[in-house]
């Protein structure tokens, strides 16, 4: 699809352009308008009263493992769309490759109230095997799609209420999220675990921490491209947040904003994923809190940055399949695995640090978030059409954004037209 000035189109012109290279048809088009009905939503949340809306925005420019990828993004921040798109255009023409572990998530059953915890533990361990048979009994889909539980193991952890067993159960999810199989296959458990133990089982739920379940993404930037001053500024950049945990809460942020976006796009767990992401940069480090991606000079001097996150993000069940917009997302993104769609939020995420390093580093954020702000601002203070653009333009230039200045020169415009 053409990308080349998608931006500098109307809203009308991009869905057309869309429909035209076959990313969507006319029905979903009608969906763009009108997603989610309030009798969805009200079976989706308690207390519901209204529909929050948001931004649903197109990423550009993406290519990931040789395949040319439109990317739906839901935020409310200006500037990330663009900054996304502008990154991943910046490493065209190889674009980036992405590739992931499989779907392994992992279950807790916490057993208090043990004598001999050490004891308790060999003692599941010994019943591995029949364990994990029955908990494959629990669900029998999942493993027809050759997924379901694959390996049990037990830990001791030593709290100020005394010492606790923690079983621990790995299940392949394949195209889920995950939490609500895993979960149900601790409830499960937990009667047999309690019968070997003679402990009594306390929590049954999954870990957000999934460490077995990584996307990893990577891209070049060539110096040619983006120049060596860049270069030299993201590599500095990189050092002062894998040395500064101030600055890494920032920069980790940054990658969220590409990251979150497509999640909440897909109708996934936003929350679930942040979780992930954080700990995951914590628990890598072994308590140092790290920056999510790593950027290096390779033997042409070209910027090489590489980003590896866990990213437990469904394609099937809940929000994905109830959300008419998270539907949509799936069909424009063309994903056929949550594999494929967890590659493809880590590549964004890490296309939105580039651009956050990028441009901090050089001629500062303020510039690119005022234009965009501008355009807020423009119609918050009520313009309209072609007016918007006009308007931001000025109060940009002008370094001036605020409502006021941005209603006189409606004025102005208006009088001229
Ligand atoms: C703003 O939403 C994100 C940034 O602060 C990220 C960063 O500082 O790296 C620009």
């Amino acid at each position: 699809m053409k990308s080349e000035g998608f931006y500098k189109l109307s809203v009308e012109e991009r869905r057309k352009l869309i429909i035209e290279a076959g990313l969507i048809d006319e029905g979903d088009a009608r969906v763009l308008d009108n997603s989610l009905s309030i009798e969805t939503a009200d079976k989706m949340a308690e207390n519901v009263v209204g529909i929050f809306q948001m931004p649903y925005a197109l990423a550009m420019n993406f290519k990931i493992n040789g395949k040319d990828r439109v990317i739906p993004m839901v935020t409310e921040e200006p500037s990330v769309v663009a900054a996304a798109s502008h990154a991943a255009k910046l490493c065209l023409p190889e674009g980036f490759a992405s590739s992931s572990t499989s779907p392994i998530m992992i279950g807790q059953i916490q057993v208090v109230g043990l004598k001999e915890p050490e004891k308790a533990r060999d003692m599941v361990l010994k019943e591995k095997n029949r364990l994990l048979e029955h908990a494959t009994g629990k669900d029998s889909a999942l493993v027809k799609l050759g997924g379901g539980p694959k390996d049990l193991s037990g830990k001791i952890i030593t709290t100020k209420r005394g010492k606790m067993l923690i079983v621990e159960i790995l299940v392949d999810v394949r195209d889920a999220m995950g939490a609500n199989a895993v979960n149900s296959i601790c409830e499960h458990l937990a009667p047999e675990i309690e019968k070997i133990t003679g402990g009594k089982v306390r929590l049954r739920i999954l870990s957000n921490l999934a460490v077995h379940r990584l996307a990893h993404a990577k891209a070049i930037w060539k110096r040619e491209i983006i120049g060596e001053e860049a270069i030299e500024g993201i590599l500095d950049a990189y050092e002062f947040a894998a040395n500064d945990e101030f600055r890494c809460a920032t920069n980790n942020k940054g990658v969220m904003n590409g990251v979150s976006a497509v999640c909440l796009a897909s109708g996934n767990d936003t929350r679930a994923v942040e979780a992930a992401c954080h700990a995951y940069a914590s628990w890598k480090g072994k308590g140092k809190y790290l920056p999510f991606a790593e950027y290096s000079k390779n033997k042409s001097g070209d910027l090489v940055g590489e980003i590896e996150l866990p990213i437990a993000v469904g394609i099937v069940g809940g929000a994905t399949k109830t959300h008419p917009l998270a539907q949509l997302s799936l069909k424009i993104l063309g994903v056929k695995s949550a594999q494929e769609l967890a590659e493809i939020m880590a590549c964004v995420g890490l296309a939105n640090n580039f651009a956050a390093l990028r441009a901090l580093s050089t001629e500062g954020i303020n510039r690119g978030h005022m234009e965009l702000h501008a355009r807020n601002v423009a119609i918050a203070a009520g313009a309209k059409g072609k007016m918007v653009d006009e308007v931001a333009a000025q109060l940009a230039r002008e370094k001036n954004v605020r409502v006021e200045r941005a209603k006189e020169l409606i004025y102005e415009l208006g009088k001229k037209s």
